[in-house]
């Protein structure tokens, strides 16, 4: 007789197996989705395909015009002046409703933030060999290289390299970083983190707070500076350049090109945050949800491949300190004592930023880590 639940199970123990195989053979060449494009591929590899199951969870795409991510004007938001609370309202009901919203009148230049994506580019279009060096998976390290940070847990891979950059606390020193992007890296390392601390002083205020409550809590003392590349993809339809997620920080700042292809979920169905000149992307992250007690929400969002490219975005996500020397104790969050009350109970129990991104990191990408400290 034959054992058919025996065949079926080692049918996919060698179907998985040949999976990890190809995974840990894309993974060593070092080389990333480019060195697949550069070696003239016109079929994209098994590992990037999405598997049909993952399809028929898809939800709706709006493809319509009326809705439309959020876009804030941040001209003048002098302390006390009429305008700063019209935007504290404009970004409380953003944070409310999709946890997300576009910016502009920022105070980084379009030419800072030209130069940023130049030198993104300019890192990812380097000989294989020079980038190499950077590669590494296991042991991080304040500059690294490296194509999917969930690959070998994610049902596929996603067409996308990265560049990362731990900036705080402690910046990289100076001759760890790479030479065709060192200048602009320390430079919009610096804006971004000032426009950082004044989106902490309006959200806040959003919550109803002092403008300090939340630089105090140190939900900006550390960021890092994520420096994605997309290649042009042969078959755009059958994978993703970003699956979807939340991020697992308080709050990031997103800066893309003009190529497109960002999508933020409102309401169970997708929308395009198309590229507007000169201005960043905000989304709410975990963290954020966590301590506003689910009051503001952490925008899940994805980003489609497309046939056209490279596109280039660079993110910076901003959380509490993770770098061991300068944290010994973690510091815990939970939902803000401010906030609760009879009517509104704690939904979420105390962690650390640390432990926040371990739990996030262990499930792969696109399940929500926050359901594991709801209470
Ligand atoms: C991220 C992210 C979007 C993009 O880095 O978390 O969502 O446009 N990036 O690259
Ligand atoms: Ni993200």
């Amino acid at each position: 007789m034959v054992d058919t639940h025996l065949n079926q199970n080692s049918v996919q123990d060698v179907l998985d197996y040949d999976r990890q195989k190809e995974l840990k053979a894309f993974d060593d060449t070092k080389a990333g989705v480019k060195g697949l494009i550069d070696s003239g591929i016109v079929k994209i590899p098994p590992i990037f395909v999405i598997p049909t199951d993952e399809l028929s969870c898809e939800k709706s795409y709006s493809g319509s015009t009326h809705l439309q991510v959020p876009v804030i004007d941040l001209k003048d938001i002098r302390e006390g002046g009429v305008q700063r609370k019209q935007v504290v309202e404009e970004i409380q009901h953003a944070s409310e409703t999709w946890g997300l919203f576009q910016i502009v009148n920022h105070g980084i230049s379009e030419e800072v933030l030209d130069d940023m994506i130049k030198g993104t580019r300019r890192f990812h279009e380097q000989p294989t060999e020079v980038k190499r060096e950077y590669y590494s998976r296991d042991v991080p390290k304040n500059v690294n290289f490296l194509s999917n940070y969930h690959l070998y847990k994610a049902k596929f891979a996603n067409w996308r390299d990265t560049l990362s950059f731990s900036m705080a606390p402690v910046a990289p020193s100076p001759e760890e970083y790479p030479a065709v992007c060192r200048d602009i890296v320390i430079s919009y390392s610096q804006q971004v983190k000032r426009l950082g601390l004044t989106l902490l002083e309006l959200l806040s205020e959003g919550l109803g707070l002092r403008s300090n409550h939340l630089a105090e809590m140190e939900c900006a003392a550390g960021h890092s500076l994520v420096c994605h590349y997309y290649p042009a993809c042969p078959e755009p339809n059958r994978t993703m350049g970003t699956s979807e997620h939340t991020d697992p920080d308080f709050f990031t700042i997103l800066l893309q090109d003009q190529i497109g292809g960002l999508q933020a979920l409102y309401q169970n169905q997708w929308v395009d945050i198309p590229p507007v000149t000169g201005a960043l992307v905000v989304n709410l992250g975990d963290l954020f949800q966590l301590i506003s007690n689910d009051k503001f929400i952490s925008a899940t969002h994805r980003v489609l491949a497309n046939q056209v490219g490279p596109r280039i975005s660079v993110a910076c996500l901003f959380s509490n300190p993770m770098q061991k020397q300068m944290q010994p104790v973690n510091r815990l969050y939970g939902p803000i004592k401010e906030l609760l009350s009879d009517d509104n109970p704690p939904l979420y129990r105390e962690t650390s930023a640390k432990e926040y991104a371990f739990c996030y990191g262990s499930k792969g990408l696109s399940n929500s880590a926050l359901d594991n400290f709801r209470l």
